[in-house]
């Protein structure tokens, strides 16, 4: 099997190149495999030189075969193999052997075989990678080598897994959503921007040179519209842009699967993603229990200090208020007298806690807005606090908040929301520290019951917590302009460990209310008119009532694949600061773009 010519070096003119078909992958070969002539190509994982014998892992992204090359047997293939390096490219022809009990490694697929090499024939050279792609110890590369040069990272495991991973979850939702009748319809990328749309990205006309499209935050009133059309059930696995401030499960560009239904409740919405979401975690191995809890907004608020609450560990918010009334400690007067509220969480084991722990502890409630903190220790002896209550009171009041022996109270006063928030971040950080927070362990709930608008303070103006095509609820309607802070929603989000995965609502289909929540949020007749006029007119054609959900596809595959950043299950993504470091982009553009575009720019900032 003479096909390709090669040099003496290795290298074959690449004009041959075509003619060498591979057989198998590195991932395949097994004993049965035995005595079959093969030809595998790859990448040198890595190169053990023993005297006459070199071994080379070839690797691809199904697995790592072993390639022995016997100076004596076949000189030439000994003498290419011991001049490549790691992340070559290389084919090898050779001869499947069952390996030595002794030698078999179990830790591969493929360890009970070995390929004997005949020919070793190198397709190209590499130059030393920036960091090693074989070795997953160590100390990981940073992320800017990473994602400078991501086509390398994307070769290690842990990257191939998260997308293998990605790309089976996306089929498992087609089909899933096929079955149930659902129809999968592309929306348009180039869209308008609206007024809520400050974070809109936008994208300047060539044709129309000073107007500009935008990209859609989400495919919302598409979908919405697709109601209106008769489609009933439609999903999309959609890439949504959102021009806003970065963290570790944001990017400007993400994935949402996208799901509205015609004639919907909150409750066909949950029994349609529940058994999908099991779908999911059946991929990675994973048995979840169904249904899900359901916890309204403001118990969340008040028993986790958040509406995305991590049900991992316990640690709820107590609120001690009647306990604390009559102490003369000057926060806590002040906290109850302004109208505010004293809380408290019970620590596991916290007793032990150091001096420099409670001071760190400390610090974090000072950053979200309290004056200190205080606490009480239920050690072994008497409880111990610099409160002064007697020892008997004190253990009375930590054990209210659900302490036992060898626990510790941390308490909070001040205004309600200050002192909620302030508490949560201390569960968090506390469980985070204490190593409470399983990345194993999957526990869904599903929010519901939201206030439909907020006050913004900035602004002056009353927001949709949501969006603001979300239905009010029923009972609500009569308040909507008298009571706009007492108005809740048909909205509900989806919460994995902590992490919002999901939000939706059933929608408004009828102009009149659509046009009074406008009003609201402070949108003029004439601007809702300008914006969303097409919207307002095809609710007058027969809109059905309709509702559904987008669950935020990036940040689900994160927590199924164990990872902590959705950089690490996107193929290409930003960094922290926005910036594809591969591309080198947002760069600048030429003066004749700008010229074609009717742009000029007038000042960049930082300049
Ligand atoms: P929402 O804005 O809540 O709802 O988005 C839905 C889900 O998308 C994910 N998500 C993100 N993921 C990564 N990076 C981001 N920047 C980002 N922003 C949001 C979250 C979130 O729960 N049209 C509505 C849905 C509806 O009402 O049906 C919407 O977009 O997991």
């Amino acid at each position: 099997m003479d096909v390709v010519r090669s040099d003496e070096r290795g290298m074959i003119p690449s004009a041959c190149g075509e003619e060498l078909v591979r057989t198998h992958t590195c991932g395949e070969l097994r004993p049965e495999h035995a005595g079959a002539r093969v030809i595998l190509m790859g990448w040198v994982h890595r190169r053990r030189d023993l005297g006459p014998l070199t071994f080379l892992d070839l690797r691809d992204r199904y697995g790592i075969t072993q390639i022995v090359c016997d100076e004596q047997r076949a000189p030439e293939a000994h003498a290419v193999a011991k001049h490549v390096r790691s992340e070559y490219v290389i084919a090898v022809i050779g001869t499947v052997v069952r390996r030595a009990p002794e030698t078999v490694n179990p830790k591969i697929a493929t360890g009970e075989i070995e390929v004997v090499a005949e020919r070793v024939i190198v397709l190209n050279p590499a130059k030393t990678p920036p960091f090693p792609v074989e070795d997953e110890r160590g100390s990981p590369p940073s992320e800017e080598v990473r994602l400078k040069y991501r086509y390398l990272d994307l070769r290690r495991p842990r990257l191939q897994r998260n997308l293998i991973l990605r790309h089976r979850a996306a089929l498992a939702v087609r089909r899933y959503f096929d079955r149930h009748g659902f129809l999968e319809i592309e929306t348009p990328m180039l869209i308008k921007s609206t007024p809520e749309g400050a974070r809109d990205f936008i994208v300047p006309s060539r044709l129309h040179p000073g107007k500009f499209y935008a990209l859609p935050q989400s495919p919302q009133l598409f979908k919405q519209l697709l109601m209106v059309a008769g489609f009933d059930r439609y999903f999309q696995i959609v890439r949504c842009f959102r021009d806003e401030d970065l963290r570790a499960d944001r990017q400007p560009e993400f994935t949402q699967i996208d799901v509205e239904m015609s004639f919907a409740t909150p409750e066909m919405i949950f029994a349609l993603i529940e058994p999908l979401i099991e779908e999911l975690c059946l991929l990675v191995g994973r048995e979840i229990v169904r249904p899900f809890p359901r916890l309204p907004f403001a118990e969340a608020i008040e028993r986790y200090g958040t509406d995305k609450p991590d049900l991992r560990f316990g640690m709820e918010l107590v609120d001690v208020s009647s306990w604390l009334r009559d102490v003369e400690f000057a926060p806590y007067r002040r906290a109850l007298d302004g109208g505010g509220v004293i809380k408290g969480i019970a620590v596991r084991g916290g007793a032990k806690y150091s001096r420099k722990r409670l001071d760190e502890l400390t610090d974090i409630a000072r950053r979200a807005g309290l004056s200190g903190l205080t606490w009480v220790k239920l050690g072994e002896g008497e409880a111990t606090s610099a409160l002064a209550l007697g020892p008997a009171r004190l253990e009375a009041l930590a054990r209210a908040v659900g302490a036992e022996r060898g626990d510790l109270v941390l308490i909070a006063a001040g205004p309600r929301t200050v002192v909620n928030q302030a508490l949560g971040l201390l569960r968090v950080e506390i469980a985070r520290r204490e190593g409470w927070a399983d990345g194993t362990e999957f526990r869904f709930v599903w929010i519901t019951d939201f206030p439909m608008f907020e006050w913004d303070p900035d602004e002056h103006r009353w927001s949709a917590v949501h969006h603001p095509f979300t239905s009010p609820r029923d009972e609500d309607v009569d308040r909507l302009e008298a009571d706009p802070a007492s108005v809740r929603a048909k909205a509900y989000d989806l919460v994995l460990n902590g992490v919002e995965i999901g939000g939706g609502s059933i929608r408004i289909h009828r102009r009149d209310v659509q046009q009074r929540v406008f009003r609201v949020i402070g949108l003029g007749e004439e601007e809702a008119r300008q914006k969303f006029g097409f919207l307002l007119d095809a609710f007058e054609y027969g809109a059905p009532p309709h509702g559904g959900i987008a669950l935020g596809f990036d940040r689900l595959i994160m927590l199924l694949a164990g990872e902590t950043s959705i950089r690490e299950v996107i193929a290409f993504p930003k960094t922290a600061s926005a910036t594809d470091l591969m591309l080198d982009s947002p760069s600048e553009v030429s003066p004749a773009q700008l010229e074609e575009l009717g742009l000029t720019i007038i000042s960049r900032r930082g300049e």
